[in-house]
């Protein structure tokens, strides 16, 4: 992990080398000097290329279906191993399902916006039995302090979902949730805003990267959470805009016949290709 830190102090170093010394207007007399300089910059380029494709903070990290990496970590509710608390349902459920989200650094305002966004729906994450967790890439102790913030921001009494400390990027890098174009005053790089919805058998179902200077919106992760639910039971998917309740396509691998059977109030709109894949139905 070290490593990866030094590559990219490295590659930013060399980066201000190109953009400050080298592209500048410069005197005629120095122009031997600057194609000599040449294949030294063109290595650099190289390097850069090849670090930044190779071994820096490539996303997305995960894909859907797959088991989410295991990993032990502090969070602001004691010390967690990730696939243990993914596997400890709700209170009353039997398997419950996970919502994860990533923060590139505490005491951010934007931030702190979600976090109290998340909090004021978790009644409504309650609902669908799905589980929050956030993640942050500063310790507990900075955490413990940000959560009063987030508290008195948003007028909360409580918070009641955990918030892993990440200082040294692991978790982040474990799940592909860099952002290269993103870094903190020290030059080192931020998280972008991830949202995992991860079911009850460990398995990322859905995968959402937003970079760092844009919020996430609660009601639409409820409303993918609500689509989810519906399609992993019934041969249905959910068109533009749908939202719980509304007219769903009948899946095309649901020949004529069994959508008759499954679902009989079905419409098929006719369209000047003559094909019949455009099926509404009610929602089941
Ligand atoms: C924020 O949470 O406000 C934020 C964090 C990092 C970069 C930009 C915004």
């Amino acid at each position: 992990m070290q490593f990866k830190y030094v590559a990219y102090y490295i590659d930013i170093k060399l980066e201000i080398y190109i953009t400050h010394f080298y592209v500048q207007p410069r005197p005629f007399c120095c122009y031997p000097f600057i194609c000599a300089d040449a294949s030294f910059v063109a290595f650099i380029l190289i390097f850069d290329f090849f670090f930044r494709n190779n071994f820096l903070f490539k996303m997305p990290g995960m894909l859907l279906g797959q088991v989410v990496p295991n990993f032990d970590a502090e969070t602001s509710e004691g010390k967690i191993n990730f696939h243990e608390w993914l596997a400890t349902p709700l209170p009353g459920r039997e398997k419950s399902w996970t919502v994860m989200v990533s923060h590139p650094a505490d005491f951010t305002p934007v931030c702190t916006t979600e976090l109290g966004g998340l909090q004021k729906a978790s009644t409504e994450f309650f609902k669908r039995n799905v589980k929050l967790i956030a993640m942050s890439c500063d310790d507990v102790e900075s955490h413990i302090g940000w959560i009063k913030d987030i508290k008195s921001y948003n007028s909360l009494d409580s918070f009641s979902y955990p918030i892993i400390a990440d200082p040294k990027r692991v978790v982040a890098n474990l799940y592909g949730m860099m952002d290269p174009d993103e870094v903190d005053a020290k030059g080192l790089p931020l998280t972008c805003r991830a949202v995992f919805v991860i079911d009850e058998n460990k398995k990322l179902k859905l995968s959402i990267l937003y970079p760092a200077t844009t919020g996430r919106n609660v009601p639409e992760i409820l409303r993918v959470i609500d689509s989810l639910k519906l399609t992993v039971e019934k041969k249905v998917a959910t068109p533009v805009n749908w939202k719980d309740g509304d007219k769903c396509m009948v899946i095309p691998s649901v020949k004529p016949d069994e959508a008759k059977i499954l679902f009989p109030e079905h419409k098929v709109t006719q369209v000047p290709s003559g094909k019949e894949y455009l099926r509404l139905t009610p929602q089941p």
